[in-house]
């Protein structure tokens, strides 16, 4: 499914992340982690301890305590509100386009709070129509989720109406640094996870200015995407040679293929990996 001028809705999204959950779940992290991992240096080929280096990041990046009233906007399956809630008390609320995802999210909050009460919970819905009030938040994090939003200046506006005077957008995201995308990135790259495509690392800092933030922070972290998908390659190899079945060892043996595209993408500039903190001024413009 891949015609130039196709547009993915937010339903072909919803449904992607929907019927994708078990598989991810399966193979990528078996607590629905689901995001670009923040490496040490090349030779670091640990997913999973980088995947919550990059949350620790944005968490440092925000000053997140106790005080902050959170928003994951396309939390997926909830890991980084239930662990930073865990970690400093914080309030929070998870939104996510995915049903499945949300009830996935629900029940390991429903596990945890057997534990300790958490004062978090978690809402089915898009951020481009957020079911809060305006000046609700302190913080709106987000993961690798705001570029699949189809209409953009929606959920950029849909952030800014909910956060605080005053507020923080801290947010990892995926980049398109330049316009033109080749046939071969676009099938491997873009309609793999329905995305239409995205920003510039520039791109993206005009379209939360145009949105009314000023700009705090801005990372360029490329080398990060790359070393997540030539790490997950190989374990997608590996683990395709023990493989419960044939369906499975051949999904697995696809990814692979694909993060090795992946890496031709970027280094071709066709795909990229930042990191942004943004504020809503403490008088705000619109
Ligand atoms: C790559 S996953 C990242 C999930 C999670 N942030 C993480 O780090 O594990 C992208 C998520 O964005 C969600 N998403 C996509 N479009 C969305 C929208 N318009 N509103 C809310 N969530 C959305 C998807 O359902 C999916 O769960």
């Amino acid at each position: 499914m891949s015609p130039a001028d196709h547009v993915y809705t937010e339903a072909d999204v919803r449904e992607f992340f929907d019927q994708t959950l078990q598989t991810y779940l399966a193979f990528w992290d078996s607590t629905g982690v689901l995001h670009t991992g923040y490496f040490t240096g090349d030779a670091d080929d640990d997913y999973w301890a980088a995947a919550g280096r990059a949350s620790d990041v944005l968490i440092a990046d925000a000053s997140i305590d106790r005080s902050s009233y959170v928003l994951d906007a396309g939390c997926g399956c909830g890991n980084f509100l239930v662990d930073v809630a865990k970690r400093v008390g914080c309030r929070g609320e998870g939104l996510d386009l995915s049903e499945e995802r949300i009830n996935f999210a629900r029940a390991k909050l429903d596990r945890e709070n057997q534990r300790q009460e958490l004062r978090i919970g978690f809402r089915h819905g898009s951020a481009t129509r957020m079911p809060y009030r305006a000046a609700t938040f302190s913080h709106v994090i987000s993961q690798d989720a705001l570029c699949l939003v189809p209409d953009k200046p929606r959920s950029h506006a849909e952030m800014y109406r909910v956060l605080r005077p005053g507020g923080l957008l801290a947010f990892s995201d995926f980049l398109q640094p330049k316009k033109q995308i080749s046939q071969r990135a676009r099938e491997h790259v873009y309609d793999r996870v329905r995305w239409n495509g995205g920003y510039s690392f520039v791109g993206y800092q005009a379209a939360l200015v145009e949105a009314g933030f000023e700009i705090i922070l801005a990372r360029n972290l490329e080398s990060h995407i790359r070393q997540t998908y030539r790490v997950l390659g190989k374990v997608a190899r590996d683990r395709a040679v023990t493989a419960p079945d044939a369906a499975a060892r051949d999904w697995m043996l696809a990814f692979s293929e694909s993060c090795r595209e992946i890496q031709t993408a970027i280094d071709h500039g066709e795909f990229g990996w930042g990191m942004f903190v943004a504020r809503k001024p403490e008088t705000p413009t619109r």
